[in-house]
């Protein structure tokens, strides 16, 4: 007799269904919607990033190599050695496959700070492992990260510490200083700075790999750069530590167009400086706007995005995201924690849709003036 299907899968994958964001297919669906939910930026590719675009478009019948320039660049613009400091992915989120893949055997635990981005616990989950979650403290109108916890959740099984620097959804940096007693311990230590190019290069953690070579460092061009839709990420590494995780590489990864598309983006430092510039003035308006909601929980951002805790105020974050919706805004929804439901957050959008944003959050509150 013949033996089913489900007894052939390994068995830790089994039931895990394909990741779907609802809010992004929503907004394809519905492009007349305000997507203000997935931490895009609401700024078109440069002139430059597009002619590269159709420059190596016309290139598209050829192979792409290994990535040899743009990975040179990455290792120029963060005081690097070269090339062997770097490996480059399909977005971060496959780096952290590549990276995970190497790591991890069912079993093992992986220590996140939540709340968090969810590809730790997407790939931690897919390789067997069992997540550990140390959530932030929430203090004083703060969520702060707690590197004490973090290391008292070390056990001999753990195999990677992620923390993401600054935090998704928090929108906040750690103290420099715990991230060196978290890599003292030796364990494979990614930190995920997928944000950092709003705040700027300073506040990155890359100078740790030189000490360090548990240190593993994660970017994107999604965010600051704006190019979600093309896909394209890298870690920062030690180099004999990028010469094994790149053993988890697929052949020509990343395509010949984004390739040369993000060294564009890479070289074209006015087209990010722009970003950043808007990005960071509107954040500021944001905050300034909707500071003085009785109840209201606006926490500092350091990001594109903004957290928002509304439970004081008696109404949830559920409601607020309908009414945002009928007005056209999708905004994110965060799950009940902290003995609050009154979580949620919102993307910077263009300078319309922001102020269109906190009118709907004055008016949702009654303190439209
Ligand atoms: C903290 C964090 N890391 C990584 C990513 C993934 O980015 P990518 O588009 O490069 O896969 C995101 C996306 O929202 C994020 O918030």
């Amino acid at each position: 007799m013949a033996k089913k299907i489900e007894e052939y899968y390994v068995p830790w994958v089994k039931g895990i269904p394909m990741y779907i964001s609802d809010h992004i297919e929503l907004a394809w669906r519905k492009p007349e919607l305000h997507r203000m939910m997935s931490n895009e930026n609401p700024n078109a590719p440069s002139q430059k990033v597009l002619e590269a675009m159709i420059k190596y478009a016309k290139m598209a019948n050829r192979y792409p190599d290994q990535g040899l320039v743009v990975r040179t660049k990455i290792a120029e613009i963060n005081k690097l050695d070269g090339p062997q400091n770097v490996m480059i992915g399909n977005g971060s989120s496959e780096v952290f496959d590549n990276v995970f893949r190497m790591f991890i055997s069912p079993g093992d635990e992986v220590i996140q700070h939540t709340p968090c981005f969810a590809i730790y616990q997407l790939r931690g989950t897919l390789l067997g492992a069992k997540m550990v979650n140390v959530p932030m403290i929430y203090k004083d109108k703060k969520m702060l990260y707690d590197p004490d916890a973090i290391l008292k959740a070390v056990t001999d099984k753990t195999k990677i510490i992620a923390v993401a620097n600054p935090n998704n959804p928090t929108g906040n940096f750690m103290d420099a200083k715990h991230f060196i007693t978290i890599a003292e311990t030796g364990i494979p230590f990614v930190i995920d700075e997928a944000y950092v190019e709003y705040a700027g290069l300073g506040m990155s953690q890359v100078g740790l790999i030189k000490k360090y070579n548990n240190v593993i460092i994660m970017r994107t061009l999604s965010k600051a750069y704006g190019l979600a839709g093309m896909r394209f990420g890298y870690a920062l590494a030690a180099k004999e530590v990028i010469d094994q995780v790149s053993g988890s590489l697929l052949p020509w990864n990343v395509g010949t167009i984004p390739m040369w598309a993000a060294l564009a983006a890479f070289e074209d430092t006015e087209g990010l400086a722009e970003r950043v510039r808007f990005n960071n003035t509107e954040v500021d308006f944001i905050t300034e706007s909707l500071s003085d909601i009785p109840g209201f929980v606006v926490f500092p951002s350091k990001s594109n995005y903004i957290l928002f805790d509304c439970g004081a105020t008696g109404k949830t974050g559920k409601e607020v995201l309908a009414f945002a919706l009928t007005k056209g805004l999708i905004l994110r929804g965060e799950s009940k924690k902290y003995g609050s439901d009154g979580w949620f957050r919102v993307t910077i959008g263009t300078k319309e849709e922001n102020r269109l944003f906190v009118d709907t959050i004055h008016e949702f509150f009654r303190m439209k003036k």
